[in-house]
């Protein structure tokens, strides 16, 4: 099932190309390196172990090395190798690395990329807690290639070692950051593993570019401050326009309009554009900087986490960037409302009729469903582009939490869409759950007064997150899917290489739909 990951003969090291790459603010250096796994140097040797204790070749050298102690760990039962378990063990000078940590890897025959992600993701944080400076990975080849085995090790150290302390002023000291990472593998593979290092140190810098954007405070980033971030885009390559108030107003998008006017903030209409040569595929973000509720005001516990609402928005200025950055073949157009929703003196109140980019007209039975009126001309707006596919991103409703949890984000809209969100949520493990789009859920939101309503008739809240995407089914004519990303872009505690607040979720989803694309 695995290669060989390193050679035990001789101690003559080949370290591949060094990437160098910038994770909160400092610089990281990941590489890939073959040899003997005796003569690697690092505070930290991360070496994997399956639950079997089966002792693969490079086992059974570092324990003839340390005079059996491997071996005595685990028969004293300190260590199992279940996923999740590991044992710090001393190199007793005796190794290149200064200290040893044994991770637990789980069922052999569960092994992936994924789980390779969160073991790396492990091990790098492990040694940036001891506050050492260099960790090499020693894990296992999933049945994958070398490239992405590369990518997934270090994407998962990469996004692992994220954390948002930008505002902290004291215990700096705690706060050092990991310089070196290594991820020792096969003579073979030296060349296609970094290669997916690479490719993972971009996708790295984008997720945890749109991380700090979620995670950053709203008052510091409101829907001005999103376009400034959306203009860096231009050194890729990206054609960026943004439209202002008046402009908005002018071009008849009644709902970034409506739901912005309680705030002080100007809304932003952002378009922007890598032009590739090939189909042209629009994505949509909501892009709420703030959502208080409006004047249907939140309760206090459910309005803390609400600068998170801009997600949609950032996860697609994530994909956008990975796209131009790889100049893939394609013509991916981001479109994103982005405002604030307060409950100003002049704010829409419910009862108000807004008319939308496409003419149709929209009444407001509670202001807290902002978002599906912003995407209402967004989504007009792409539609009338003529794109082979819209693909919209937004933290639409709390009932998709409710359903889904963190674990997934609701997917609704083109059967074909949705298979390729599938398939690329399982192999990203940015996984996407399907959500029926039936007839008798667009009538709830069908209005006696408008041609819709924001919530369903009922109660409101039965079927919460379908019927959001039943609202926004009224405002495109092409193919088109609804990903509601509500649960998975934001976590009450860190999960695996997920870190607590903003996860950057959709970038590697989005980006890896777009690169396997066929119209
Ligand atoms: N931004 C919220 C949805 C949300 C909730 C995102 C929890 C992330 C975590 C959205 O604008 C909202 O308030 N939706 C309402 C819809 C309801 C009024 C039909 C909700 O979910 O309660
Ligand atoms: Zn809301
Ligand atoms: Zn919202």
């Amino acid at each position: 099932m695995r290669r060989d990951l390193y050679a035990a003969k001789g101690i003559i090291l080949s370290r591949g190309v060094v990437m160098r790459t910038i994770v909160n603010g400092k610089p990281i250096d990941i590489s890939a390196i073959t040899g003997n796994i005796k003569s690697v140097k690092a505070d930290l040797l991360v070496v994997g172990m399956f639950e079997d204790k089966r002792f693969e070749p490079l086992l059974r050298v570092l324990d003839r090395a340390l005079k059996g102690e491997i071996g005595k760990v685990v028969k004293a039962g300190e260590f199992t190798g279940e996923f999740g378990q590991s044992a710090g063990i001393s190199s007793l000078s005796a190794l290149g690395a200064r200290k040893l940590l044994l991770v637990g890897l789980g069922k052999r025959e569960r092994y992936n990329l994924e789980i390779l992600r969160r073991v790396a993701a492990y091990g790098a944080r492990a040694g940036r807690l001891l506050l050492m400076k260099s960790v090499a990975l020693a894990l296992p080849t999933p049945k994958a290639s070398a490239t992405e085995t590369g990518q997934a090790a270090a994407e998962g150290a990469l996004l692992g070692l994220y954390r948002f302390v930008q505002y902290k002023t004291v215990d700096k000291e705690k706060l050092k950051e990991l310089q070196h990472v290594t991820i020792i593998c096969n003579k073979n593979d030296v060349k296609e593993l970094t290669a997916g290092i690479g490719e993972a140190c971009k996708i790295a810098e984008a997720v945890n570019w749109v991380r700090d954007i979620v995670n950053m405070p709203a008052s510091e980033r409101p829907p001005k401050r999103v376009a400034a971030e959306a203009l860096t885009l231009r050194k890729f390559g990206v054609k960026v326009k943004v439209l202002g108030r008046n402009e908005i107003e002018k071009a008849g998008m009644g709902g970034l309009a409506g739901v912005s006017r309680g705030s002080a903030q100007e809304p932003q209409f952002i378009v922007a554009e890598w032009r590739g040569r090939g189909p042209t595929v629009a994505l949509v973000g909501k892009g709420v900087t703030f959502d208080s509720g409006g004047l249907d005001i939140k309760a206090r516990n459910s309005m803390t986490t609400m600068r998170g609402d801009v997600a949609g928005a950032a996860a697609v200025l994530g994909a956008l960037k990975l796209s131009a950055q790889a100049r893939l073949p394609l013509r991916v157009i981001a479109v994103l409302p982005v405002c604030e929703n307060m409950p100003g003196g002049k704010a829409y109140k419910p009862g108000d009729i807004l008319t939308a980019y496409n003419k149709k007209t929209m009444e407001i039975a509670d202001t807290d469903a902002e978002g599906r009126l912003i995407l209402a001309d967004a989504l007009s707006y792409a539609d009338k582009l003529r794109p082979t596919a819209i693909i919209d991103l937004a933290t639409l409703t709390g009932a998709c939490v409710v359903a889904l949890g963190y674990e997934a984000a609701g997917v609704m809209g083109d059967a074909k869409l949705v298979a390729k969100a599938k398939t690329s949520g399982e192999a990203t493990n940015e996984r996407v759950w399907e959500f029926p789009l039936w007839d008798e859920y667009k009538e709830k939101v069908k209005s006696d007064i408008a041609d819709v309503r924001n919530i369903p008739k009922g109660e409101g809240w039965e079927a919460g997150a379908i019927a959001g995407g039943a609202f926004l089914s009224n405002f495109v004519t092409k193919t088109w899917a609804h990903i509601d990303i509500a649960g998975p872009s934001w976590l009450p505690e860190d999960s695996f290489y997920a870190t607590k607040g903003a996860t950057g979720w959709g970038v590697r989803l989005l980006y890896a739909m777009l690169k396997k694309w066929k119209a």
